[in-house]
């Protein structure tokens, strides 16, 4: 015990109302603080939303397509991550720090919780929203083999703590719905994870119309293929191959899991999935934001 860094099962614990890793919480003056630049983009996700797919599409945009240079370190460490500090690494606000103009940046924050310099800078943000089910299923098979974060437990008790938001960065609906109602005042792409499946090609364009791209007909094919969730899966720059067992044990659950729409139906209970829909009705209650549960 003794022995283990003090980032390992690192607990999550209550910030304004939100949950959050506590190294997170122990760095937050320096996060708050954060100053943005005018040309940097936000990637911005719920936790197991399909960050790193968004991630290695902005990428392979931004490179022009060229897979040496996308290959030049793993996705997590392309963009630096803000609200990540797990000490004696460098944290996310010092990664960032580091890097020249224009950056990509990643961050799972809400918000509330942003860092106020991202508003005032007028940032472009690109959100990837994923149905809420898929993300619980999702969240737990990564709690089971991540060891930065808590264990999950058991299912039917995870299911019970995601629907509270005893999560890292907290409810998924309040994070949902508060992107979702800044969209129109700044700068922001909202992209569903469930249209990035069915229609790839049409939601890499937008991407890429987004970033001030214009993608012909090859380039747009090749990128679609190199973030196919299977070429991806093969890929050791996205596939969290190079972290430590003791960090991530991929025999429990691999990173690239699955990357499909609807797994929640091989999780969920018919009550489970009742009592998710009475509650989801009423927190969801007021916003047009809708969600496709299955392809
Ligand atoms: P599953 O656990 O449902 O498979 P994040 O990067 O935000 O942590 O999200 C991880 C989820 O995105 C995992 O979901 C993972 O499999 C999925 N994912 C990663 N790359 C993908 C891709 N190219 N296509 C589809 N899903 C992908």
């Amino acid at each position: 015990e003794g022995e283990n860094p003090s980032y390992l099962s690192d607990p999550w614990l209550g910030l304004h109302g939100w949950y959050l890793g506590t190294s997170t919480c122990n760095e937050w003056q320096r996060i708050q603080s954060f100053q943005a630049r005018p040309d940097d983009l936000l990637i911005c996700t719920y936790p197991k939303a399909g960050t790193t797919w968004i991630q290695e599409i902005v990428d392979m945009i931004q490179q022009d397509g060229d897979l040496e240079k996308c290959k030049r370190a793993p996705v997590h460490h392309r963009h630096p991550f803000i609200e990540w500090a797990r000490p004696p690494q460098p944290s996310g606000v010092e990664q960032a720090e580091a890097m020249p103009s224009p950056r990509t940046l990643k961050t799972h924050l809400p918000v509330k919780l942003l860092p106020p310099s991202f508003w005032e800078q007028k940032c472009k943000f690109l959100y990837v929203a994923r149905n809420a089910k898929d993300c619980m299923v999702s969240y737990y098979h990564f709690q089971r083999m991540s060891k930065v974060v808590p264990d999950p437990g058991p299912w039917h008790e995870y299911f019970e703590m995601f629907m509270a938001g005893k999560v890292g960065w907290g409810p998924w609906h309040d994070h949902v719905k508060g992107w979702w109602k800044v969209k129109d005042m700044h700068c922001v792409l909202f992209l569903f994870y469930e249209d990035m499946k069915k229609d790839p090609k049409c939601e890499i364009q937008k991407v890429a119309q987004f970033l001030g791209k214009n993608l012909d007909q090859e380039l747009l094919e090749k990128i679609v293929y190199h973030t196919s969730f299977d070429v991806m899966k093969d890929n050791p720059m996205a596939n969290r191959s190079g972290i430590p067992v003791s960090i991530m044990d991929q025999s429990i659950s691999p990173f690239m899991r699955k990357g499909t729409v609807g797994d929640w139906k091989n999780h969920f209970t018919v009550a489970q999935n009742e009592r998710f829909e009475d509650d989801y009705e009423k927190k969801m209650a007021g916003t047009n934001l809708t969600f496709c549960m299955e392809l």
